[in-house]
């Protein structure tokens, strides 16, 4: 079987590798990047640190509006779809660079394959619930993390084209977790590992583009009980520039660029608390068994919450700061992401198409 991989942003570096990995031994797999995120930090760092093949194919699009970033991939991967004639076009998430290879594929005849399949968060006006909708509807073979996501396909009537593989990510950080403790030493570099500590992310337009919610959201972190370690995405640092909050975020918080997964994943297992909008964290979070704070109100990824790991607070100061502070007694904690063998599973699932 020879499988072409769509994959562009961070954590499609992160939710693949467990799947190319698995299609090593038996299978040709074409890897394209479409150049959505470039920065080092943001992408180079994963190919390094997860022993990913220098893609195949690299579409260099850059950042755009979603029209032209998108438009733009579609145009550079036909091409490379007629060229490369893959039995299956596979690709992951929510991103533009999901529904740019969906488009492309299901144009060209070529079955295509959702990893991530089925989630929803319900709010129509985040672009990756958009891309997530017509993704399912366009693939023809859709991957399901969890049963919550295979009931959702049910609902849109496309459940026939769905298998419950379990949670690629999950397959991931039960790799991440046995290592990063050894090979990661971002703790010892920012200088938290003694003390309790906060982690935080924030990338979501909804937040970042809303003078307002960030300025909230800033303020929670600058008044947080103990240290907050923030690895910063460009478009925070970008929004906290034009709002005139960079030098107080840089003076109050533990300010770092984006950091490796390992680093990620080992800071996340070290912190107290995490507060994110982040979706892919938000999850990461319950597989370590570290209380979440999220910073939406609503999310896609519903088990966290239902299981008491995670809650949603949306962007006010008084109820992000509560959230931090609560005392937290851990609760059960079942496991509806799979049984860390997503990988293997999917591709048992295409093998089979
Ligand atoms: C994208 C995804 C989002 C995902 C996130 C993962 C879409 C619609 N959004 O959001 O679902 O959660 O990736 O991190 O696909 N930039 C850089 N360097 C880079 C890449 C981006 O500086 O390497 C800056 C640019 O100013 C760009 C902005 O970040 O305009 C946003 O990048 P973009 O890829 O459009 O969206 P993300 O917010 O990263
Ligand atoms: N991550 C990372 N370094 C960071 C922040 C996040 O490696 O500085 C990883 C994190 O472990 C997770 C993924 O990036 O696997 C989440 O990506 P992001 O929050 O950008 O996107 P989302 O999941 O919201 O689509």
């Amino acid at each position: 079987m020879k499988v072409l991989t769509v994959v562009g942003a961070r954590p499609q570096f992160i939710k693949s590798f467990p799947v190319t990995r698995a299609l090593q031994p038996d299978h040709d797999e074409v890897l394209v990047h479409t150049g959505q995120h470039y920065d080092q930090e943001l992408s180079d760092v994963f190919f390094e640190e997860l022993d990913l093949r220098v893609p195949d194919h690299n579409l260099g699009v850059g950042s755009s509006t979603h029209a032209v970033q998108t438009g733009e991939m579609m145009r550079r991967l036909d091409p490379i779809v007629a060229a490369e004639a893959p039995d299956v076009i596979l690709l992951y998430g929510d991103t533009n660079s999901t529904i740019a290879g969906a488009l492309v594929g299901a144009n060209r005849d070529t079955t295509v394959a959702h990893v991530e399949a089925g989630l929803r968060s319900g709010e129509r006006s985040m672009p990756e619930e958009i891309n997530r909708i017509v993704t399912d509807h366009v693939a023809d073979v859709l991957c399901t993390p969890c049963e919550a996501a295979t009931r959702n396909l049910e609902r849109e009537g496309i459940a026939d084209r769905a298998s419950e593989t379990g949670d690629v990510m999950y397959d991931a950080i039960k790799w991440a977790d046995r290592i990063a403790h050894r090979e990661s030493d971002i703790v010892e570099r920012l200088g938290v590992d003694d003390d309790p500590f906060v982690l935080a992310t924030v990338h979501r337009p909804r937040n970042t583009d809303d003078p307002d919610r960030l300025n909230a959201i800033v303020e929670a972190l600058l008044q947080a009980p103990a240290p907050v370690v923030f690895p910063v995405h460009p478009r925070t640092e970008a929004a906290l520039r034009d709002q005139n909050r960079w030098a107080a975020v840089a003076e109050g918080l533990e300010c770092t660029d984006p950091v490796g997964y390992l680093d990620f994943v080992r800071l996340l297992d070290g912190a107290q608390r995490v507060v994110t909008d982040s979706g892919g964290v938000q999850k990461e979070a319950f597989f370590l068994e570290t209380p979440c704070v999220t910073l939406r109100e609503e999310t896609e990824w519903t088990e966290t919450v239902q299981h008491g790991w995670n809650a949603l607070v949306g962007a006010g100061t008084e109820r992000i700061l509560d959230a931090i502070a609560a005392p937290f007694d851990a609760p059960a904690h079942p496991q509806p992401y799979g049984d860390g063998s997503a990988a293997e599973r999917i591709v048992e699932v295409l093998a089979t198409e």
